[in-house]
């Protein structure tokens, strides 16, 4: 059994699912049991931290003999450590939030396959431009950082505006119900984060885990707070969707005044951070928390999905009168 999309056969996948790259939270151990659950597991480079990549890029690489891949944010990454990361030899290069073209062509010559994960049409067609071989639509059901449109009708349009080249969905997925749907709207597959988050092999803490198992999508924000006080100067487009929580209740609207005074409450932040005090610390997480009520292995979640996904799409012909 199986589920078979172009997208999906290129990697000899038995589900087109693919673990989001999320920073500090997909690591090498998660990324390979999801490859070898027979997803994609992407290790989530974040920001480029070439310590915590030379740690987790080997444990992906020798935990798997399926493909796998690695995902930085584009906007703050730079060559060295994108040619850090080709050195490890992944299958898939997952860029996102920025113009991916300074990096495209080394990454394409190691002979990867890009990943461009975009918010919008026009950020779709010039990711196609530059070079992508496969583009991820990403609505802003999303957790962490995204942008305005929702995946809904982004995704068919994207699909349409960059055809032939393969799209995958992002935001809002956690089921099998949303996979079987993304494909219906012309993805060959889904990009994953938050369901994954609140699995066994994540990097996440416990806590947090457990936040999102508690959460209600309406429990979620898009917001720049937590990048003033971490120090992150993302580009205005894109802002974080998260928990929200006693620290986005104290500066949600006052994101210039905490900007004031951040570097002055960022050592306290940072503490929480390490503490597991998500009354301050973030949780990114996205609107389909609705749908996550427990911590189970990364290869049930595949499983769990894929099947699922399966039976809706067998269903989908009683529908037909
Ligand atoms: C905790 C967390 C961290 C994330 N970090 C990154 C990141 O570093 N790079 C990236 O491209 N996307 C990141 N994302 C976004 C994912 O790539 C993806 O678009 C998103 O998780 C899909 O929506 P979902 O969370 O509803 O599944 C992150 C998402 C979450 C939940």
């Amino acid at each position: 059994m199986g589920i078979r999309t172009p997208f999906g056969e290129q990697f000899g996948l038995t589900y087109p699912i693919v673990l989001a790259p999320m920073a500090a939270v997909s690591g090498g151990r998660l990324a390979a049991a999801v490859s070898n659950a027979g997803g994609l597991g992407l290790v989530g480079g974040g920001y480029g931290d070439p310590d915590w990549l030379e740690a987790q890029l080997p444990v992906v690489r020798d935990g798997t003999s399926h493909s796998w891949g690695i995902g930085l944010i584009t906007w703050i990454a730079n060559r060295h450590i994108v040619e850090l990361a080709l050195r490890f030899q992944p299958h898939v290069f997952f860029l996102s939030f920025g113009d991916p073209r300074p990096f495209a062509p080394m990454i394409k010559d190691a002979g990867c396959v890009l990943i461009c994960q975009v918010q919008d049409v026009d950020a779709a067609i010039q990711a196609k431009a530059a070079g992508a071989d496969v583009i991820v639509a990403q609505g802003t059901e999303a957790g962490g950082h995204g942008a305005l449109r929702a995946t809904l009708p982004l995704v068919p349009a994207v699909a349409d505006a960059v055809a032939p080249t393969p799209v995958l969905a992002a935001g809002g997925i956690a089921d099998g119900r949303s996979l079987a749907a993304a494909l219906l709207l012309g993805a060959q597959g889904a990009v994953i984060g938050t369901r994954f988050f609140a699995c066994e092999e994540s990097l996440g803490l416990p806590a947090a885990k457990q936040r999102i198992c508690a959460a209600k999508g309406g429990d979620t924000v898009r917001t720049r707070i937590f990048d003033v006080v971490r120090g992150y100067a993302w580009p205005a487009a894109f802002t974080g969707r998260a928990l929200r929580n006693r620290f986005t209740a104290q500066w949600a609207g006052r994101e210039e005044a905490l900007a004031q005074v951040a570097e002055r409450e960022r050592p306290g932040y940072q503490a929480a951070a390490a503490a597991g005090d998500f009354d301050t610390a973030v949780v990114f997480a996205g609107e389909a928390v609705d749908l996550i009520h427990d911590v189970p292995s990364a290869a049930e979640l595949v499983r769990r999905i894929g099947v699922g996904a399966e039976a809706r799409l067998k269903a989908g012909p009683s529908l037909i009168v």
